[in-house]
């Protein structure tokens, strides 16, 4: 594979000679940067960065970057690429007033999405998301996790999560593949829910982690959907099979869900719309990461988290968007970080820290992505049209990315 030298780079943004695995709290606003430099990548990975005076003088392909900003690619730790059909009637219902929890009681939300993703084929679900991966890299994302959940019955949970199989196979930037049955209870189990809790864990866990189709476990932890007990027995049985659990938690209200993923051993609890000092205090004691969705909390008109809280309890706070048809219909990272400086009051420093180096961190992938660090893959982007840090968040309206270089290579260009 050839190498690419990126020169002239204005301002070379999260650079690390010794890479950390996160970051937290205080050290949040802090990102390690180098002016007027220059990046080379080899055979798909960061060789080397360094300053101007020191540009090496030759590769395979040269960029002048001509004082443009570069940027690890975004690590977007929680998303629902894999969907058949968008929901604007619920949105239009929600505008005439309707709630997401009612809209979910009539058989709307989640059920809607499983019941259109259930009559429809692999090779079309593919196909939408693949697209879909192809929209995000354009926004500058790096890494990706993608859930299951619309399926809701063991053949289209395993069709879900084969997708999800076939875009890991193909895609240039690294997936990691969540298994989340229990994302609603199915209209035929209403009345008895242990039933089909009895289905995800008897039947659909064993052959999903037969398959090796899934590397986490996750349930909708929330008032409507899945008690703290119930949620308990399902992460219980995912541990079983090898599955961590990375869960949705208190985005209808303080649902016990923080409790319950810290007590299970969760990567990352996710979502936090509500979330009092009790969580917060629960966090202390773990190494699971709070994940704000705010993409989510704007599109609902419901709280944006307590990013300022997590992060003065010296926590390693997450961004990532959520990207699904019900509740964040959009993938694209940079509004991620705006909506994060201008309704939650993070730092630009801050915002970014959290969706590059901390969502790697909250896919276990911190090794290869998040960072600009030598042995890490080639997965960056090239600012276009803004001047400063500040004006990232700031222009929320406006295509930042220029450029996305995948794997050291060039990946696409804005026209
Ligand atoms: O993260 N809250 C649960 N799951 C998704 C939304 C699912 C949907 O409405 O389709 C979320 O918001
Ligand atoms: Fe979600």
């Amino acid at each position: 594979m050839a190498s690419l030298l990126l020169r002239n780079i204005g301002v070379l943004y999260q650079a690390e000679t010794q890479p950390r695995p996160l970051v937290r709290g205080r050290d949040m606003a802090t990102l390690p940067h180098l002016n007027d430099a220059w990046l080379l990548m080899d055979n798909g990975l960061i060789a080397a960065f360094g300053p101007m005076s020191s540009c090496p003088d030759r590769a395979d392909e040269v960029i002048d970057v001509a004082g443009n900003m570069v940027f690890p690619g975004w690590c977007d730790s929680h998303t629902h690429i894999v969907f058949a059909a968008t929901r604007e009637e619920e949105f239009v219902a929600r505008i005439q007033g309707l709630s997401y929890e009612e809209i979910a009681r009539r058989g709307g939300g989640i059920l809607n999405s499983a019941r259109k993703l259930q009559a429809m084929s692999e090779d079309e679900l593919f196909e939408g998301a693949w697209g879909r991966l192809q929209e995000v890299i354009r926004y500058g994302t790096g890494a990706i996790e993608i859930k299951s959940g619309y399926g809701l019955s063991l053949d289209s949970e395993l069709k879900m999560l084969r997708v999800i199989r076939r875009l890991k196979e193909r895609s240039p930037i690294p997936i990691k593949a969540t298994f989340l049955g229990a994302h609603a209870i199915p209209v035929e189990y209403k009345e008895r829910r242990q039933d089909y809790i009895d289905l995800v864990i008897q039947e659909m866990l064993p052959q999903v982690a037969a398959e090796g189709l899934a590397d986490y476990c996750d349930v909708f932890c929330d008032f409507g959907f899945f008690t703290p007990e119930e949620t308990g027995q399902i992460l219980e049985a995912g541990w079983k099979h090898g599955l961590k659990p990375k869960i949705h938690a208190n985005e209808l209200g303080l649902s016990g869900g923080v409790q319950t993923g810290v007590k299970h051993g969760a990567i990352s609890v996710d979502h936090l719309e509500y979330c009092s000092d009790v969580e917060i205090e629960a966090l202390k004691s773990s190494q699971t990461m709070p994940t704000l969705l705010p993409s989510c909390a704007f599109f609902l008109g419901i709280p944006f988290g307590p990013a300022r809280e997590i992060m003065d309890a010296d926590l390693p706070l997450v961004l990532a968007t959520d990207y699904n048809p019900g509740s964040s219909p959009s993938g694209k990272m940079p509004f991620v970080v705006s909506l994060a400086c201008i309704k939650m009051k993070m730092l630009p420093e801050e915002a970014i820290n959290a969706a590059t180096l901390n969502g790697a961190a909250a896919m276990e992938l911190s090794h290869e992505c998040g960072s600009i660090a030598p042995w890490k893959r080639a997965n960056v982007w090239i600012s276009k049209g803004i001047k400063s840090l500040a004006a990232l968040p700031y222009s929320f309206g406006s295509d930042v990315v220029g450029q996305v270089i995948v794997n050291g290579k060039a990946f696409y260009s804005q026209p």
